[in-house]
């Protein structure tokens, strides 16, 4: 189990060495917390597992895409996986280059393909038909190349602990189904304006074991071969990101070392770079959400603790029914059944249900845990809450990498009075 940063000390849980209270009081709550070192440990766990094999990693940016987070990634070699011409944007400010970039996506506009190729990007990952011609067309009239690869999507099986989180089975709207490769390579003869350098997949998150992947492969390596018997100049093998992080007291880390033996050999087999792109695995188990219990409520014969915090900052427990822990930052005697709640109109606003807690009181502090994936970077302005602040953590330092929005943030780029324009 990798350590995730926080840890107690006389009964006062801190991230690396800065105790979690005294961060709430100079930047209050709710706040995400995000512990430099272990991603740095996690990063170099992958590097590590990879050493030998020709690879990449390229980060994908939708986990957290804070820019002090994407330049220590970078300072530790990464590259990135972008969904968006937003993302681009931010990996250039976070100094990426475009040769660092990957850009994924089932349904990127003209515009962020346009902003792609200026950039210079490694890969475009087209993922229709439609994409590719609509591609080639752009790369002609700007008298480019696009370098694509194509997201192939193997149909398999793939356990996840929610649906909404699985991509590579058959009937997703993600990738070219893997009986219809041939075609769109043979397509590829029509379209001089792209050159297709990889081929990739990507079967969904948060995947425990390996048996998709030991499914996935052969079928990808299938595609490759298509791609090379018919002449094109594949280099990248680009197989996605996925890789599980323990969210409960009973899960486990995915098995680094089975997933890269078995990743590995495919690559081998091929003689190509590898491409891999860990969001999660990466950035989740640095981070916390660190809140603040404004009341405690008794009703219906149940226990809720209402919370600072709610799902706009948080949406995963909403969304996917996902668990995290949640701690009390000060050790507290006796527990308590409750429901750990937020303040939003909405009965999806819960991090926890029926879960048994330390006996918190209003005004007390509260972690939740493993939340440096898919939080902040999924966090909306729902019922008019100016987003928290993210603060990173290293050693004893911490510094406000994003601050805490105001309320004239959430009106900024709107206005109460129309101004009126004719078609
Ligand atoms: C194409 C692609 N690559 C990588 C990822 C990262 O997945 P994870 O954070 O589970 O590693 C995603 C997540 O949705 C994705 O869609």
């Amino acid at each position: 189990m990798t350590p995730t940063g926080f840890s107690r000390l006389d009964g006062v849980l801190r991230a690396e060495g800065v105790p979690l209270p005294a961060l709430a009081e100079t930047v209050g709550t709710p706040s995400y917390v995000y512990c430099a070192n272990t991603i740095r440990v996690r990063y170099r766990q992958l590097a590590q597992a990879f050493a030998g094999t020709p690879h990449r990693v390229h980060y994908a940016v939708k986990a957290n895409s804070n820019l002090a987070v994407l330049s220590l990634l970078r300072e530790l070699g990464a590259g990135v996986d972008i969904v968006s011409g937003g993302e681009l944007f931010r990996a250039r400010q976070a100094g990426f280059t475009g040769a660092d970039v990957v850009f994924s996506g089932v349904g990127k506009t003209i515009d962020e393909m346009a902003g792609a190729l200026d950039a210079g990007v490694l890969l475009i990952n087209v993922e229709s038909e439609a994409e590719l011609v609509a591609l080639d067309a752009l790369a002609a009239q700007k008298g480019v190349v696009a370098p694509i690869a194509i997201r192939v999507n193997p149909e398999v099986t793939v356990e996840t602990p929610h649906a909404y989180i699985r991509t590579g089975e058959k009937g997703q709207k993600f990738g070219i189904p893997r009986d219809d490769v041939s075609r769109l390579v043979a397509r590829l003869r029509e379209l001089p304006h792209v050159e297709l350098r990889g081929l990739g997949m990507h079967l969904g998150s948060q995947i425990g074991n390996a048996d998709p992947l030991r499914d996935a492969l052969p079928r990808l390596l299938a595609a490759i071969e298509t791609a090379r018997a018919a002449g094109h100049p594949v280099a990248f093998m680009d197989v996605g990101g996925g890789l599980a992080v323990p969210y409960g007291p009973d899960e486990r880390d995915a098995d680094i070392g089975d997933y890269a033996q078995i990743v590995r050999a495919a690559a081998a087999a091929t003689g190509l770079t590898l491409l891999l792109e860990p969001g999660r695995y990466l950035v989740a188990e640095a981070g916390a959400l660190l809140t603040r219990v404004l009341y405690r409520k008794h009703a219906a014969g149940k226990d809720f603790v209402v919370t600072d915090a709610g799902m706009n900052d948080l949406i995963r427990p909403a969304l996917y029914q996902a668990h995290h822990e949640i701690e009390a930052v000060v050790e507290t005697a006796g527990q308590v059944k409750a429901d750990v709640v937020g303040p939003i109109c909405e009965s999806g606003d819960f991090f926890a249900k029926d879960r048994a807690l330390p006996n918190v009181a209003a005004g007390d502090l509260m972690a939740i845990r493993t939340a440096g994936a898919y939080g902040f970077s999924m966090s909306s302005n729902y019922n008019s809450r100016p987003r928290p602040a993210e603060v990173l953590v290293d050693g004893d330092r911490f510094a406000v990498i994003g601050a805490r929005e105001t309320c004239e943030d959430l009106v900024r780029l709107e206005r109460a009075s129309p101004q009126w324009r004719s078609a």
